[in-house]
């Protein structure tokens, strides 16, 4: 006879549900970030909402979570700082428990300058951000999740981990470097019970990218860049990742899941070549 326990029933739809858990989304009073809590949020999931420089934003981004029976909370500082990461954290511990989700979100594409005529400071800054930001973070989260026994972390890259993208050296070098990231932390802790893995967004409507999608000529032109006759939407981004941190997705570790309507298939080869 069929076990009561292990009975499934069919044609009910599928959840996720993350009740119980603590996630840290980085760079979340806005955009990609703002979504994933909120989804996490939906799901059952208590939330840190981080922000740098947004902090009208990310009360309200907490605000509306706890206003309809979700659970988050608001931790400021900067990514690229060790000792703001180490605050972040320990303020995490004390307001929200455990962490269990790691999401490093928080990103600047930087300036548009060609190597040589460029800043060296910018392109710092973008490393400090993109790629200092989220090994500072990891490294607090790895430690805790070690004693826990499990976790996830989830690195939002880009397509340009894989693209290249003139004027964008700091950016694509940053996006390159958190994918080996990924997988080399992957083979560290996946004895640990703790996952990572990346998630690899192409052109998504959000503030980022805004004076491209906001002006008719460059809209035409990053269109032709997409396989799919659209843009992303933040809700492509965030239910990938809402996928990846439950335990539908718990054999999936050190590697990329690309979201990006097709940017990557070469699209102008859909007419000729
Ligand atoms: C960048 C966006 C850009 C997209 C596609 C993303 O990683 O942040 O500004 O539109 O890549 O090129």
């Amino acid at each position: 006879m069929a076990d009561e326990k292990n009975k499934v029933s069919y044609g009910t739809g599928v959840n996720i549900n993350l009740k119980g858990k603590t996630a840290l989304v980085t760079g979340s009073s806005s955009g990609l970030g703002m979504e994933i809590a909120k989804y996490l949020a939906r799901t059952g999931a208590s939330v840190a909402i981080h922000y740098h420089s947004e902090k009208q934003q990310a009360e309200q981004v907490a605000a509306e979570i706890n206003s309809n029976g979700g659970k988050a909370a608001v931790f400021g500082g900067d990514v690229s700082s060790q000792s703001d990461v180490q605050n972040i954290f320990q303020s995490i511990d004390e307001k929200l428990g455990p962490l269990d989700i790691l999401v490093n979100n928080a990103g600047i594409d930087g300036k548009r300058q060609l190597c040589g005529e460029d800043n060296p400071e910018d392109w710092v800054r973008v490393i400090g951000i993109n790629l200092m930001g989220p090994y500072y973070c990891s490294r607090e989260a790895v430690k805790r999740m070690k004693k826990n026994g499990h976790g996830v972390i989830i690195n939002i890259t880009s397509v340009h981990e894989f693209l290249p993208w003139s004027g964008y050296t700091a950016y694509c070098s940053a996006k390159a470097g958190l994918s080996m990231f990924t997988k080399t932390l992957a083979q560290e802790v996946s004895e640990s019970g703790i996952r990572v893995v990346s998630v690899a967004p192409g052109a998504i409507k959000t503030p980022i990218n805004k004076d491209v999608w906001g002006n008719p000529d460059t809209y035409r032109d990053l269109l032709t860049k997409i396989a799919m006759p659209r843009m992303g939407e933040t809700k492509d981004i965030a239910e990938a990742v809402t996928f990846l941190v439950s335990d539908m997705a718990s054999y999936i570790t050190g590697t990329t899941l690309v979201v990006d309507g097709g940017m990557l298939l070469y699209p102008a080869f859909k007419h000729g070549g």
